[in-house]
């Protein structure tokens, strides 16, 4: 019989946080998730995602800050995780404009919380969420991981593209594997309240407008999170190995030639405009959207769309949920959840 793999997830009440916690509780892994609830949005919605983890008996929950001095180091030290995904963070690109302490705190101070106490007791793998907006003003499409990202455009995406630094001095340092994400518009059921999908969805079942920035020239590499998770699940498995020498590093890899660290897109590589999710919307609800035609929203960026060739050379896998099919799942779940 193998031995049982402990897992631990920060951000596990989150959105993507609870998928991979029943992820990895169903292929038979220990999960201590810990997740400080916070109320960037609706916590009873991550208390409900919490509470249906907390049926598996091999999922704990610790529902702490992880910038907690010393939090995460004892936590390492009582349960030796072998994996670490750390998924807990601000998110937002729009509120990082009004409240970046925010995310010095969680995403910053969070993720060196999360680095010392790798360091003190190493797991086999460690797996940290960066963002799309990492690659900010780059107009290059599709964003490969290969290609320079220096130029973010809000404070959220400053933070993220700080930690795959960080963590590359720790996995440089101190020999820990790493892998960093870099998600692109993950949706789905019990998605995040903040985001286009379920902001659309809950106006126009109100009756109200839907406000559509930069006249609806948007596009999206739009991620179904079973999808995402599927691709965490296998690169969980495929844990970086230091390069002997630069050399030996594949065309389109991103290993770092210095440490056991590689940075991974997960996204359809397939965008999407704003228009085509709207209409999908459109057709899940059978109602048309009444729209506000708004300007280009601050730290924004116009168009996202991945470079998902590295992903299926590691794992064999790209997501290809079509937003057509994602979007009618989400919009089920959220006529049933708030019974609208
Ligand atoms: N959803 C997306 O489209 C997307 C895209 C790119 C990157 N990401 C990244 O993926 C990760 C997960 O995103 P999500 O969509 O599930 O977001 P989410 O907000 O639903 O989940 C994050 C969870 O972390 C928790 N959290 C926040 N700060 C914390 C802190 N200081 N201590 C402990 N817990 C804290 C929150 O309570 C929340 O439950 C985040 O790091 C996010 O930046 C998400």
């Amino acid at each position: 019989m193998t031995q049982q793999r402990t897992a631990l997830i920060s951000g596990s009440a989150g959105f993507i946080g609870y998928y991979l916690g029943q992820r990895l509780l169903a292929d038979g892994f220990r999960v201590i998730g810990v997740d400080s609830l916070s109320d960037y949005y609706d916590p009873n919605l991550k208390r409900r995602r919490q509470a249906n983890l907390l049926q598996n008996a091999g999922f704990s929950a610790v529902n702490e800050p992880i910038e907690t001095p010393g939090l995460l180091a004892d936590l390492f030290a009582e349960h030796r995780p072998d994996i670490v995904v750390h998924l807990a963070a601000q998110a937002g690109v729009r509120y990082s404009i009004d409240n970046p302490r925010s995310y010095l705190e969680s995403n910053l101070v969070g993720t060196f919380e999360l680095l010392e106490a790798a360091r003190a007791h190493p797991p086999q793998h460690m797996l940290l969420a960066s963002t799309s907006s990492a690659y900010g003003a780059n107009t290059e499409m599709p964003y490969r991981e290969t290609m320079k990202a220096d130029h973010q455009m809000s404070f959220y995406a400053a933070t993220k593209k700080a930690t795959e630094a960080m963590a590359h001095s720790y996995a440089h340092l101190f020999d820990l594997p790493v892998t960093m994400f870099r998600f692109f518009t993950v949706y789905g059921p019990w998605g995040r309240p903040d985001m286009a999908l379920f902001k659309f969805t809950r106006a126009m079942l109100a009756g109200e407008a839907i406000d559509v920035y930069n006249h609806g020239e948007m596009m999206r590499d739009f991620t179904y999170v079973e999808d995402l998770v599927e691709a965490i699940r296998r690169l969980i498995d495929a844990a970086p190995i230091r390069p002997e020498s630069a050399e030996d590093i594949a065309e389109g890899d991103s290993l770092s030639p210095v440490a056991p660290w590689r940075v991974v897109n997960i996204g359809n590589s397939k965008p999407v405009q704003l228009g085509d999710m709207i209409a999908a919307i459109e057709d899940a609800l059978g109602m048309e959207a009444k729209r506000n035609l708004m300007p280009m929203q601050p730290g924004d960026v116009p168009a996202t769309w991945a470079d998902a060739e590295l992903l299926r050379a590691l794992t064999g896998y790209v997501p290809e949920t079509d937003i057509r099919e994602g979007v009618r799942r989400f919009v089920a779940w959220y006529r049933d959840y708030y019974q609208v």
